[in-house]
């Protein structure tokens, strides 16, 4: 067992935090239930919501460096799940220098879980063609790359400082999530919420013009005629033009929550898993096809008379989406139809068992509208710093 006993959670008012708050607290198995939880949040309405959980409240900005210090020390955090931010490296290294600092007085292991993005791992995020594993030495090839992708520079950036720190460090890659979170503030993502609310405003279902396949799945609609059908194992792949299009991974934000705890457990548990360099976990659980995704919005929301056409409209350009969506021009093919032969392996090492797959979650699309015009939206403040 190793001695943790106080963990941080950070973007504890949002869709991803919130609900790995909740679900640590509901774990209620040792030695998760053992363990206090503290959260980092910004505003006095979160903060007065959060407090609600009986957890501790910490109202500070990550970019504080002096305020996450003296947070970490008087608390005696020695393990921060960060789901605050993937793309601003400053944030993790204020969070990694205090572990590093708690460490130095105590003499004992810190440990840091950063939440990354799978798409920087896509052919559209500008990772190399071809499949790439979650054991592959992602470091080496993100630092390779050598470009300004935010996502690589923070993996990269958080890499050597917790290496320097002295802290021990884990990265949680995330795809495309969906379901309502069970978290006190925020409950919804960004993408599929965004698709409907402005589905609804413009009237019209639309989607972005590439489309790809998903493992298992051959009979899918496709604007060209494949050229080829390469069939490894139980997986299938179609060549288009030359071009290998496969669909982005997805998770439910349950099943996600649950990795993030999962990696919590085996930490207290004192086990040796994957960190540092070669801590990188894929987190997802099925690919998610997005024009048979789009096709049920728009079913849906044809069915409650809130758009005109019963199908989706290819977008007029990516331009228009990303000016449409409010999302950075400049990764609007990575986030609406990354490609990529992402494989999780790290996640199910651990005995992680995701519950959703892809049948539950196209059968779920409904529920997904539905969540979309019950919840509030609320502004996200995740791309600022990129728009
Ligand atoms: N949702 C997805 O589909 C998805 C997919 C891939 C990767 N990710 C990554 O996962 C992470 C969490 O995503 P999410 O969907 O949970 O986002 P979210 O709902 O917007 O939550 C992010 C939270 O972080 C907080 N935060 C941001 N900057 C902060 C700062 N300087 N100080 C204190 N708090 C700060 C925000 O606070 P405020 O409420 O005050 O703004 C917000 O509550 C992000 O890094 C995102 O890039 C998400």
């Amino acid at each position: 067992m190793s001695h943790v006993k106080n963990v941080l959670v950070t973007g504890g008012a949002g869709f991803i935090g919130g609900s790995v708050v909740a679900t640590l607290i509901a774990r209620n198995t040792a030695p998760v239930k053992d363990i206090n939880i503290s959260t980092v949040i910004r505003s006095d309405d979160q903060a007065k919501a959060l407090s609600k959980l009986g957890i501790n409240v910490i109202q500070a900005d990550l970019f504080d460096e002096k305020a996450i210090l003296d947070a970490v020390l008087n608390n005696e955090i020695d393990l921060i799940v960060h789901a605050a931010s993937s793309f601003v490296l400053p944030l993790g290294l204020n969070l990694v220098r205090a572990l590093g600092q708690r460490g130095k007085i105590t003499g004992r292991k810190t440990y840091f879980i950063n939440s990354s993005i799978t798409t920087a791992f896509s052919e559209d995020g500008g990772w190399p063609e071809g499949e790439v594993k979650d054991t592959d030495n992602l470091y080496e090839t993100e630092k390779q790359i050598g470009d300004d992708h935010p996502v690589r520079i923070t993996d990269i950036g958080l890499v050597e400082e917790s290496k320097a720190q002295g802290v021990e460090f884990f990265n949680v890659a995330v795809p495309v999530v969906y379901g309502r979170g069970s978290g006190e503030w925020k409950k919804l993502s960004t993408n599929i919420p965004a698709f409907v609310r402005k589905s609804i405003e413009k009237k019209i279902v639309y989607k972005f013009e590439k489309d790809g396949v998903c493992p298992d799945i051959v009979s899918y609609p496709l604007k060209e005629t494949p050229s080829l059908v390469l069939s490894r194992g139980s997986q299938f792949y179609l060549i288009i033009s030359g071009q290998l299009y496969q669909n982005p991974p997805a998770i439910h934000v349950a099943d996600l929550a649950d990795l993030y705890v999962v990696l919590v457990e085996k930490i207290l548990q004192g086990q040796s898993i994957p960190n540092g360099e070669n801590g990188y976990y894929f987190g997802f659980a099925h690919r998610l096809p997005w024009w048979k995704t789009m096709e049920r919005i728009a079913a849906g929301l044809h069915a409650r008379g809130l758009v005109a056409d019963p199908t989706a409209q290819v977008w007029p350009s990516w331009e228009e989406a990303a000016a449409q969506l409010k999302w950075p021009v400049q990764h609007i093919h990575a986030m609406g139809a990354a490609t990529g032969q992402q494989v999780a392996v790290n996640p199910y090492l651990l005995g992680w068992q995701p519950k959703w797959n892809q049948k539950r979650f196209l059968d779920s699309i409904d529920d997904e509208i539905q969540a979309a015009l019950d919840e509030k939206p609320l502004e996200s403040t995740l791309f600022v710093t990129i728009l």
